[in-house]
Parts: structure tokens; sequence; C-alpha cells
């Protein structure tokens, strides 16, 4: 399992919280262990000896506004128990109409921390030079308003905690994600057949998993064209551009995957190339017709990226210098093409790596990746080992841009198979996760490229350019 999270929320209406995040799925992941849910009263830290927590604005104006002493001591002790705990500072979020607006992206960016605080507002606001003090992120749930933050802060809590691992079990995380690639849910329905007139489609009854398959994603097109018209445009250009990347889909597969998966920002998409940004990493691919036209494209790009992924080598020493990396890596990506999964002897343990085991990965993983990156993989759920008795053999996991990779076994665990059972074990993860698997593997690492074969994995002819700052 991951690491918990935690979420202090500071709130002159702590009750309304607590009981709201009692039930369901969030109690059930409460009373786990998986996540924590704290309410802090700000009326408790008043200096006021009426309780007082709020006043006049200053220049007038309707209403009462929160004073900063209050809301500053609240947020100080629980910035106080947190470091105790040797945590890093977290990120305070002050629900607002004034702030971004909440999307699942936002929502799985916070579900990546180990602390989130909620600061929540009421009657007219909170004086402005504890929001300046304290505040990392503004953050509103939509165009209207509401009369105090709790609300918007449960809205949020409950989309980022059922994002954590183990909060949901396996048939409630089966469910399809809505709006991962820009498609709105298609309609279900359960017994029984008929109901007042209304028969069951009857493609649901056939038993045809293809054809159900095509008619829900028909239905999800369908609806989301009628009904989020802003969304059906997306997905019309998503879809064009997974088109083009398929014209190679071996070389492209990486660049395929993180369409497919959610987390691509397409920056640059016409007949000559296309651009993106991994929305997790942060990391730039790009494949183009010719260097000219790239040396273009790559003007979109604004920032000073860390990592770039360059599809074709006539465009690397031009990325390199604009960019000042100084470390190229080449590399042959294998795509597992087939639909069914690999046999594995079921005798072997294979689990999940939690922080315990993150000392033992750090000091046997020497390539490309530091220690942060670990803990981060690690914490993100997607490391898996080998054990012999309770003895960790190797391990393996899932890149953050969305390859296989980090395989290691230990010295003395070699020969023996494990190399293999752990890949063929994340080929069959992915399967079942709807992804294409594949992998990219350092061009003269031959131990590695054998490997792949063995497992039916087939090679692009063409290599990608891993190009990073060292
Ligand atoms: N407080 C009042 N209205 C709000 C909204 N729409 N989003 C976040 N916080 C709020």
């Amino acid at each position: 399992m991951g690491t918990k999270m935690n979420f202090d929320i500071l709130t002159l209406f702590p009750e309304m919280v607590e009981n709201g995040l009692n039930t369901s799925i969030i109690g059930r992941a409460k009373e786990q262990g998986i996540i924590s849910i704290k309410a802090h009263n700000i009326r408790d830290y008043t200096k006021d000896k009426h309780k007082k927590a709020d006043d006049y604005p200053y220049g007038g104006g309707a209403g009462m506004l929160m004073q900063a002493q209050p809301v500053y001591d609240c947020f100080l002790s629980v910035k106080e128990s947190i470091e105790k705990e040797g945590k890093k500072l977290p990120r305070v979020i002050y629900v607002t109409p004034q702030g971004k607006t909440f999307t699942q992206s936002i929502a799985e960016e916070f579900a990546k921390e180990e602390n989130l605080v909620f600061l929540c507002g009421h009657y007219e606001g909170i004086d402005e030079r504890v929001l300046e003090e304290i505040v990392t992120d503004y953050v509103s749930i939509g165009d209207y308003v509401l009369t105090g933050g709790e609300l918007p802060a449960m809205v949020m809590i409950d989309a980022v905690s059922r994002l954590v691992d183990g909060v949901l079990n396996n048939e409630e995380s089966a469910q399809t994600e809505s709006f991962h690639n820009c498609l709105l849910e298609y309609p279900q329905y359960s017994r029984p057949e008929e109901w007042r007139g209304k028969k069951v489609p009857d493609v649901l009854l056939s038993g045809n998993h293809k054809k159900i398959k095509e008619w829900r994603l028909e239905q999800s097109e369908q609806r989301t064209k009628e009904r989020r018209p802003d969304l059906y445009i997306k997905y019309k250009k998503l879809k064009k551009c997974e088109k083009y990347l398929l014209n190679n889909k071996l070389h492209h597969m990486d660049m395929i995957e993180l369409l497919r998966r959610g987390n691509a920002e397409i920056l640059y998409f016409e007949k000559d190339g296309v651009l993106l940004k991994d929305k997790n990493s942060g990391a730039y691919m790009l494949t183009v017709t010719d260097r000219e036209n790239g040396e273009r494209i790559i003007s979109y790009i604004k920032e000073q990226p860390e990592v770039f992924i360059s599809h074709q080598e006539f465009m690397n020493d031009f990325i390199s210098q604009k960019f000042g990396m100084n470390n190229e890596t080449e590399c042959v990506q294998w795509v597992y093409t087939r639909k069914e999964t690999l046999p594995i002897n079921k005798d072997l343990k294979i689990q999940k790596l939690d922080k315990e085991h993150a000392d033992e990965v750090i000091a046997h993983y020497y390539t490309l990746c530091d220690e942060t990156y670990v803990n981060e993989r690690i914490k993100n759920g997607v490391m898996y080992g080998i054990f012999e008795e309770d003895t960790l053999a190797g391990f393996i996991g899932m890149h953050n841009e969305g390859s296989i990779g980090m395989l290691e076994i230990f010295e003395e665990y070699r020969n023996r198979g494990y190399g293999k059972a752990l890949e063929a074990f994340y080929i069959n993860l992915h399967l079942k996760q709807g992804f294409t698997p594949y992998g990219q593997v350092i061009s003269d690492n031959n131990i590695s490229l054998k490997l792949q074969e063995s497992l039916y994995l087939y090679p692009a002819k063409e290599k990608i350019y891993w190009l990073v700052k060292k």
C-alpha cells in the first residue's frame, strides 16, 4: 500500500466537515487508516475574550471578514505537528471562488502529496495579509458562490481521496475514469431487463464483448458531443493526433500511450510533427519530419525542460544546445503488441513495494535515476519486488512517463528467470489496466535486449534519444 494521505482543514465549522466525510467510501478509508481527516476550529485560536474571529472590513462594505491572527495561529499549530513528523511544508489550499477551477488533473496533482491543508473562508472572506503569508494554492469548485468553503473543501477531499492507493476496492477502481480521454461515461443498465416499457439495449445482453465495447464507445462519443461540445473538440484532436502517431506505432508508442492514458498536453500537432508535454513528469516528446520544422516547433516551448525525448537524431544537437542538456542516451523502444497475457510461475512471490524497501532499491539502482525519483516511484505504488522467502531479490517499476523499466535482479539471485518473471508480471498488469505495455532499453544493453525478445516485445527500427541535464 502507498503512503497515508493526511488532510487538515482549518474552519469555523469543524463538525460540518467531520460529519460530511464520515460515511461510505471516505469513512471506510479513514477507519482503515489510509487517509486521515482532521478539522481544526479557527475560533479556538482567537485571542478575543468573546471568542470573536471576525471584524468589519477597513474601507467599509457589507459583511464581516475573518481576521488574520486566529487563522494564522491555527495554521501554525497544524504546521508544527506536520513538521514534528519530519515532513515537508504542506501545500495550503484556500478554497475561494477567486481561485482556478478544480479539475480532475488538479485532483491528480494533489493526490501526490502526503499532506494537504485546506483553509475555509466564511462571511465576506479572510484578511488578505494572512492569505499572502500561508496560502500556496487558490482553488474554486466552479463559477458560483456558496456560503462558505467547507463544502468545496469536502468536494476536493473526496475527489483526491478516491485517487489514493487503497481507498477504492478493486470493483470500484475498475470503473473507467470519466474525463481521462476527454469522453463522458456511457449509459449503464441493471435489472430488470424491462422497466416501464423501456428495454435494456440488445447489445448488452448479447454476451459479445467486442460489440459491447464498440457500442459503449459510440455512446460515450455521442453523449460527449451533445452534452460537452468543448470536451468533444479536445477528444477529436486527441484521436487525430493518435492516428498520426500510429503511422509508426513502435517508434511512437511512448507518445501514443501518453495520449491514451490522458497524460499528454498537445503543444503542437500538424502534418510536420507532434510535440507533447507529459503532465506528470514535465518531459517533452517530439517527433518531426525535418530539422527546419523541428526548430520552429521547438520555439513553442517557453520554459527550460529538464527532460526531452527526441524521436529523430537530427534534432538532438539543436535541442541539447537550446536547453543546455549535456547528456544523451540512445534507446531502443520495445512494444508488447499482443493482447494475451504471459504465463507466470504462480509459486513466485511478487509484491508491490513500500517505503520500507526504498533503501534497498536505491542501493541497487544506479542507472540514470536518483534517490528522490525512486522514493517517488515507490510512493506512487508503481514498483514491484520479487522475494525469496521474505528477502527482496529484485525489482521492476513504471517510469514517470509510463514505460516499464527500472528492472534489477540482485547479483546472487540472477539466472533464475526472476527478471523475465518480473517483466511478464508488469506486462500483464498493464494489459489488465488497458494499456499497451512498452519499455525503452539503452541501445548497448544486450542482456536486456535479449530479455525483451524472449517476452515477445517488438523493437522499433528507429531509435529514440533521452536528452537530460546532468
Ligand atoms: N467559497 C464560496 N464559494 C466557493 C466556490 N465556488 N469554490 C470554492 N470556495 C468557495
